[in-house]
């Protein structure tokens, strides 16, 4: 997962890997910052305003019991610079008690004995009977619960702003000739039809939407999840590319000689739609968290559809905490707060404000917003095709993500590369990476 410069192994399931943990253990690897017993210091990625307000509700409801969430937020949407962090802090020995660490990315880390247990946790707690099973399989490495889970995003998102589109007299469109119908119209009344950020993860998150769209969820599997080479060479990977940067140049400014995107973060393009300099996004629901937290103007006035080609599917991304071993002896605290965390009372109250949906199936969401309410069912049925998003780590680990992200950016980005070289890139990339262990066709997970 990352280079170890006193340890250039991975910890292994075999006789070797007590040799390599105890290794680690004597270094001091993950001796863990100095906490007061109760105090738990808390590594992640949530800083805009409901970001914010979310974690600040956990905080509140650990106050309650008796735990204090000592806050270790990390600028920088997608968690890419709070992961780079979290590495740097383990290897200096001051790892964090309890991390924002999701999907592929824990393997790693559980391979080398690095995440707490929390099997007795889920136990008792009967996670495997209340939660989702595509969440239940996302807390697991190595065959053990090794994270606590606090809600499920969905990626495939187009927010729409109403108001702005009655202010032109525009129809809403429903799909995808209706949308380019309506920025042409746009574009033609002097507005910018799409919010856009050229931040990598944010080019690579409207990109796995529109992947979706255009493959369909069995042969996004077969690329992203089963890793099959064959895949790439399917024109729906061409067509995907060529949608991003159509969509990319719909965000581009009227007025000539203007700055065009920039790598902003994405709570600068959630403005830009909220006030109605653009009226149209793709992005994950954390979106929505914001634009429900944010007294932005308008803000409220916007409906929420699924990416056309995608009605029905759900593309997403599970948020989780990790703990990571220390020998300090804060197990007890550590396993008293994923307790929390899986709760059905501090599951509606996070996650109505972080825009995602509870992990468990016995949470009533009636009073959550219509656009949480239609991801929730949608996640909760059999029948959904429910496919992991690769750029927030549910399908690939850290390192691989990142070098699709970079592919898909830098094809976003130069209009010299064709479609056919970055289907190449992926392929090649994906066929390095080699095939994920126990990846099915058919599985959601
Ligand atoms: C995702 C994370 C979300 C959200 C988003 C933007 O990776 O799962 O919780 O915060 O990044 O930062």
């Amino acid at each position: 997962m990352f280079a170890v410069p006193r340890f250039p192994f991975r910890c292994r399931r075999s006789w070797a890997s007590r040799l390599c943990i105890g290794l680690l253990a004597l270094a001091g690897v993950a001796a863990g910052a100095a906490d007061k017993p109760g105090e738990l210091n808390v590594l992640h990625w949530w800083t805009s305003a409901s970001e914010r307000a979310a974690a600040d509700l956990v905080a509140a409801r650990m106050a309650e019991n008796g735990l204090k969430w000592v806050d270790g937020a990390v600028a920088g949407g997608g968690g890419a610079a709070a992961v780079k962090v979290l590495n740097e802090r383990i290897l200096r020995r001051m790892a964090p008690k309890v991390a924002q660490l999701i999907g592929q990315s824990m393997n790693g880390w559980a391979d080398m004995g690095l995440l707490l247990n929390l099997d007795d946790v889920a136990a008792r707690r009967h996670w495997a009977k209340v939660m989702f099973p595509t969440v239940m399989a996302q807390l697991r490495a190595n065959g053990h619960i090794v994270a606590a889970p606090l809600g499920v995003h969905r990626i495939n998102n187009l927010y729409v702003n109403t108001a702005l589109l009655r202010r032109h007299r525009i129809v809403a469109p429903a799909d995808w000739d209706g949308l380019l119908r309506s920025a042409a119209q746009l574009r033609a009344a002097g507005v910018v039809p799409v919010a856009f950020s050229d931040e990598p993860w944010q080019v690579a998150t409207v990109f796995e939407a529109l992947l979706l769209g255009e493959a369909g969820p069995a042969l996004y599997r077969r690329m992203l999840v089963q890793h099959d080479p064959k895949a790439f060479e399917d024109p729906a990977l061409e067509r995907a590319l060529l949608r991003l940067r159509a969509w990319r140049q719909l965000a581009q400014p009227l007025a000539p000689g203007a700055v065009p995107n920039a790598e902003r973060p994405w709570t600068d393009a959630v403005a830009d739609f909220a006030q109605g300099r653009a009226a149209f996004f793709i992005m994950g629901d954390w979106a929505r968290g914001e634009l429900g937290t944010l007294a932005l103007e308008g803000g409220r006035d916007f409906e929420c559809r699924a990416v056309p080609g995608t009605a029905g599917m759900h593309l997403y991304s599970i948020d989780t905490l990790a703990m990571l071993t220390l020998s300090d002896g804060s197990r007890a605290d550590q396993e008293k707060m994923a307790e929390l965390l899986g709760t059905a009372t501090l599951q509606l109250g996070y996650n109505r404000i972080k825009g995602s949906v509870p992990v468990r199936r016995d949470v009533p969401v009636d009073e959550l917003d219509p656009c949480a309410q239609a991801s929730f069912a949608l996640f909760a049925s059999p029948a959904t095709p429910r496919v992991p998003s690769f750029v927030h780590r549910m399908a690939v680990s850290e390192v691989g993500k990142s070098a699709i992200v970079e592919t898909v950016h830098q094809f976003a980005l130069n209009p010299n590369q064709t479609p056919a070289a970055a289907q190449r890139r992926l392929q090649g990339l994906l066929r390095a990476i080699g095939p994920r262990a126990g990846a099915a066709a058919s599985s959601s997970p």
